[in-house]
């Protein structure tokens, strides 16, 4: 009987992965911003489910959501890492004002939560599931600073793998493309200084236009991620859907194509052993 703690389940892919696994017969720590947003979503389940107040940037309120889901469970064994949001603009338009509290949530949440939860889970082993995104796998004008910071959820993420798998704690970095989820709606900010010399760039089409029309089913993707959590052989990276896919596929191609360019330039750099 696996017990998951999972952050951000007022909505998206935190709600359904939530229910998903309460649904099976999963004991469940939902966790949310505001734990009134969630408190009905656990009802039907018995006990089953347990609803805590967690904002990721708060390390203390993560260390105490860990505290108390030892107190009701005695522990869990899958830490989701799924709070998290978006900033579209180009790297010149978006101010510290907007990029630094982004990167407190996508980047920093997710480490003060993974060091809350590390003590319980060296105990038991289980599964680190991380919320990347397609956008953590190749960076893209416009969307700079997200890709950043999923970047360090990516490497975060690759170190922890190496680090944890002494004590049988496995990391599943989830890159999903587009999903149908409120992600494209409330959980983008747009930079407030959009400027006309970045308008070849800008997300701002691209969000209007696709903003409930994702190809992305939310619940598809919950399943896979059931799936991998319930597998012995499931990959560091999971690329989700086929635009991730097609994200991870020109990145290997672009990188690839990088390294061979100049390796024969870029490889002779070490002191000569005369
Ligand atoms: N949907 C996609 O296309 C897509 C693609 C790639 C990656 N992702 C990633 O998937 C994850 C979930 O997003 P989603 O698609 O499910 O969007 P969503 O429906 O908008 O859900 C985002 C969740 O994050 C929560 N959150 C935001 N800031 C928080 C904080 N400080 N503390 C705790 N929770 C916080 C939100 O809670 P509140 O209700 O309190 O705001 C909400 O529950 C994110 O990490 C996102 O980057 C999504």
């Amino acid at each position: 009987m696996k017990t998951w703690l999972i952050t951000g389940c007022s909505s998206g892919f935190g709600q359904r992965l939530a229910l998903a696994a309460a649904q099976r017969g999963n004991r469940v720590v939902a966790t949310a911003r505001d734990v009134k947003s969630i408190e009905e979503m656990a009802r039907p389940f018995d006990g089953r489910m347990i609803t805590l107040p967690l904002d990721v940037t708060d390390a203390a309120a993560a260390k105490a959501a860990v505290a108390k889901a030892v107190e009701t469970f005695g522990g869990f064994d899958v830490l989701v890492n799924n709070a998290g949001y978006g900033l579209f603009g180009a790297i010149e338009e978006a101010t510290s004002e907007a990029y630094r509290p982004m990167f407190e949530v996508n980047v920093f949440g997710l480490i003060e939560t993974t060091r809350a939860a590390l003590p319980v889970l060296r105990r038991s082993g289980g599964t680190i599931v991380n919320m990347s995104s397609g956008a953590g796998i190749a960076g893209s004008g416009g969307a700079g600073y997200y890709n950043a910071a999923k970047f360090a959820v990516e490497g975060i993420s690759e170190a922890l793998a190496g680090e944890l798998k002494p004590f049988g704690i496995r990391v599943l970095i989830v890159e999903p493309g587009p999903f149908r989820t409120d992600f494209l709606g409330r959980s983008i900010t747009m930079a407030a200084n959009e400027m006309p010399e970045y308008a070849a760039s800008s997300r701002r089409h691209y969000r209007e236009t696709n903003n409930g029309n994702q190809a992305g089913d939310p619940d598809k993707a919950v399943a896979v991620i059931l799936q991998a959590v319930d597998a012995d052989d499931a990959p560091l990276h999971l690329p989700l859907g086929p635009a991730a896919h097609a994200i991870a596929e020109r990145k290997l191609a672009s990188f690839r194509s990088d390294i061979d360019a100049w390796r024969h330039i870029s490889i002779v750099t070490d002191f000569d052993h005369s």
